[in-house]
């Protein structure tokens, strides 16, 4: 059974109220559409095709879709209209499963159904049940319970506005049957617009079968059309992914404070204070341990470490055993050897430093490579910068870099090399050697304070 998805994606958006078209706003950290493009890719259809309009340039160059089929709809003539511009590079003998690039949280297992539906030559459609169906089209069924047809909100009787089963738009439809249906569509209703949802009767009406999938909850079938919505989901994914976590064995201190916008592999016992926010993908291992307020994106993390409060990292490996924070800031290409330290107010990019090695307090390490057991002292910063041009610092095992020192790149300190406190070091300091660059003391005999006239 060869299968199509059609993403419906041409919407304006205007409840938005958003130069960004309504597809491409974020839901834990990844375009609306790029949602429903994976939800489609999972099933591995053989082929794609996403329907855009408004903002259509864009929008191909904000999401990732392999071999996807772009289908401009210049003018939104309605949802029947939309699936008619695909329909040429539909394949028959298939199925076509039509989703909506701005109902993010589908789930596989509800596609499922409807294709199993499909792939017994009837039409499968989601449904769910709404305490307010208010705007839906609503679901009537004939005497047996059969679907026989939707009709809108805005063409409904009072009557069938009671009704409280609605129509998802979510459907599995044969394809070369599909293909007829929307030659017949006509826009004669309220909106003027050409309905899909009227194939739905003329499937009843040429002895088709419509059978409805109830959807899972009313999450997964959730429209956004305004930022309050957007929230609302946003809220729902993330409390899913806690929920994933903490059943994956993962102590997360509050599970209502958690973000994850993108990925996170982790061993066991790996505990998460709150308000952390996860960005891109992370792995950590086993026995860490996550103070709040972090952000890391990207970030690989071996076991025993412990990250404290408010620490930001990007890009980093750390090994086993290390210590970060409070208030650390990593930057990409930071790399920590097993059982290191960075501690407070220390910022570090492109920094390799090796195991065991400590930098604890209010430093800048960048473009620089530390070998095992080096201890910087508070306040030390690699000068790798002339304004143009970025230099590198080396810094071999065992050395003591004193506190308050300026490394001036490019520049070496040798191994058990010690560098005193206060210098600024512009030439290489040689292994085991003591280097004072700074001006030397003078104490002043006698020296007296100017006084203030009385
Ligand atoms: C549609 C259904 C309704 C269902 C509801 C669920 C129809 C006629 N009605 O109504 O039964 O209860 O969804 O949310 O299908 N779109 C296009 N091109 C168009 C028109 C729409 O790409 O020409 C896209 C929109 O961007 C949107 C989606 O299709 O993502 C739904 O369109 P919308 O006009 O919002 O349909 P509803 O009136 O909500
Ligand atoms: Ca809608």
């Amino acid at each position: 059974m060869t299968l199509d998805v059609v993403i419906l994606a041409a919407g304006q958006g205007t409840r938005m109220k958003s130069a960004l078209p309504k597809v491409l706003h974020p839901l834990a950290g990844k375009p609306l559409l790029q949602h429903v493009i994976d939800a489609a890719l999972a099933l591995r259809p053989e082929g794609l095709h996403i329907v855009i309009g408004h903002g259509a340039e864009r929008v191909k160059t904000a999401v990732t879709a392999p071999a996807a089929r772009w289908v401009l709809q210049a003018e939104q003539l309605g949802t029947g209209h939309a699936v008619q511009q695909a329909a040429p590079s539909l394949r028959g003998g298939g199925t076509t499963l039509i989703l909506y690039g701005d109902v993010p949280l589908i789930g596989q297992q509800s596609l499922q159904s409807l294709l199993a539906v499909a792939a017994r030559g009837a039409l499968g459609l989601l449904t769910v049940e709404l305490a307010d169906p208010t705007g839906y089209g609503r679901i009537l069924r004939d005497a047996h319970g059969s679907v026989r047809a939707i009709v809108e909100h805005k063409d409904a009787s009072d009557a069938e506005r009671a009704i409280r089963e609605v129509n998802t738009g979510i459907m599995a439809v044969p394809t070369s049957r599909l293909c007829g249906w929307l030659d017949q569509l006509q826009n004669h209703n309220s909106q003027r617009e050409y309905y899909l949802t009227d194939i739905i009767a003329m499937a009843a009406g040429s002895g088709v079968r419509v059978e409805a999938v109830t959807a899972s909850g009313e999450t997964e079938v959730a429209g956004v059309n305004d930022r309050a919505q957007l929230a609302t989901l946003e809220r729902a994914a993330q409390a899913a992914r806690a929920r994933q976590l903490m059943l994956a064995g993962v102590t997360l201190l509050d599970p209502a404070r958690i973000d994850i916008r993108g990925s996170v592999r982790h061993g066991a016992d790996v505990s998460i204070d709150i308000n952390v926010i996860f960005e891109g993908d992370n792995t950590l291992g086993s026995n860490v341990s996550i103070g709040a307020g972090c952000v890391l994106k990207n970030v690989e993390i071996g076991d025993g470490v412990t990250i404290h409060p408010h620490s930001v990292i990007e890009g980093a490996r750390i090994a086993a055993g290390c210590s970060v924070g409070p208030f650390a800031r990593l930057r990409p290409g930071t790399r920590m050897g097993e059982g290191a330290k960075i501690g407070n107010f220390v910022e570090t990019k492109k920094a390799d430093i090796g195991a065991h090695s400590k930098i604890s307090h209010l430093s800048y390490v960048g473009d620089a490579v530390l070998g095992e057991d080096v201890n910087v002292g508070a306040g030390t910063i690699t000068c790798n910068y002339d304004g143009v041009n970025k230099f590198e610092t080396r810094i071999g095992d065992g050395a003591f870099i004193g506190s308050n020192t300026a490394l001036v790149a490019p520049v070496t300190v040798g191994a058990h090399a010690t560098v005193g406190a206060g210098s600024v070091i512009t030439t290489s300091v040689p292994e085991n050697t003591l280097a004072v660059a700074r001006g030397k003391q003078r104490n002043i005999d006698g020296w007296k304070r100017p006084e203030k006239e009385s």
